[in-house]
């Protein structure tokens, strides 16, 4: 399998900054229902689903969650995590997870997934999403590596 490092550019450093960007921009209305939205359909995932699916995969011990955005999974994460390590890639998001879910035991980190490697392990690795009906930037195939 190509390292993804080494596959040609073209132009997905900048699509994946600018995805970066369009969170940074949009975390001061993201997951306020009330606000106006660029999506098709409103609404956050219910959180019996929510709940249901973590507590069907149940991470235990040291557990990191990639792209935790505004929180729809953190709190529940938490739940079942001995340690939980959010990581994301918008600081803005990072910060309106933090609002949200309130708990100082979760360790934020802002990081560009496609530029980082963590120091340390984890016992379980979670990467949700809640998939809002009118998302425009789906992550290019050759970048799926991480
Ligand atoms: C639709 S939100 C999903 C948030 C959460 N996982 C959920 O399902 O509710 C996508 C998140 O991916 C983050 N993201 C996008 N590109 C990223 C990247 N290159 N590195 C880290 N995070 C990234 C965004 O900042 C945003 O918070």
């Amino acid at each position: 399998m190509s390292d993804v490092n080494e596959l040609p550019d073209d132009g997905l450093d900048d699509l994946l900054a600018s995805q970066r960007r369009f969170y940074d921009l949009r975390a001061p209305d993201f997951a306020d229902v009330t606000k106006l939205t660029d999506r098709k359909h409103r609404g956050l995932m219910p959180t019996t689903e929510v709940r249901a699916i973590v507590d069907d995969f149940a991470p235990r011990g040291d557990v990191l969650e990639l792209a935790c955005g505004s929180g729809g999974f953190t709190r529940d994460l938490l739940r079942h995590a001995h340690t939980l390590t959010a990581v994301d890639g918008s600081a803005r998001m990072l910060e309106l997870n933090r609002d949200i879910v309130g708990d100082p035991a979760v360790e934020y980190r802002h990081v560009d997934l496609f530029d980082w490697s963590p120091d340390r392990t984890y016992d379980a690795v979670f990467f949700g999403f809640w998939p809002l009906a009118g998302e425009t930037h789906a992550t290019p195939a050759s970048k799926q590596t991480v």
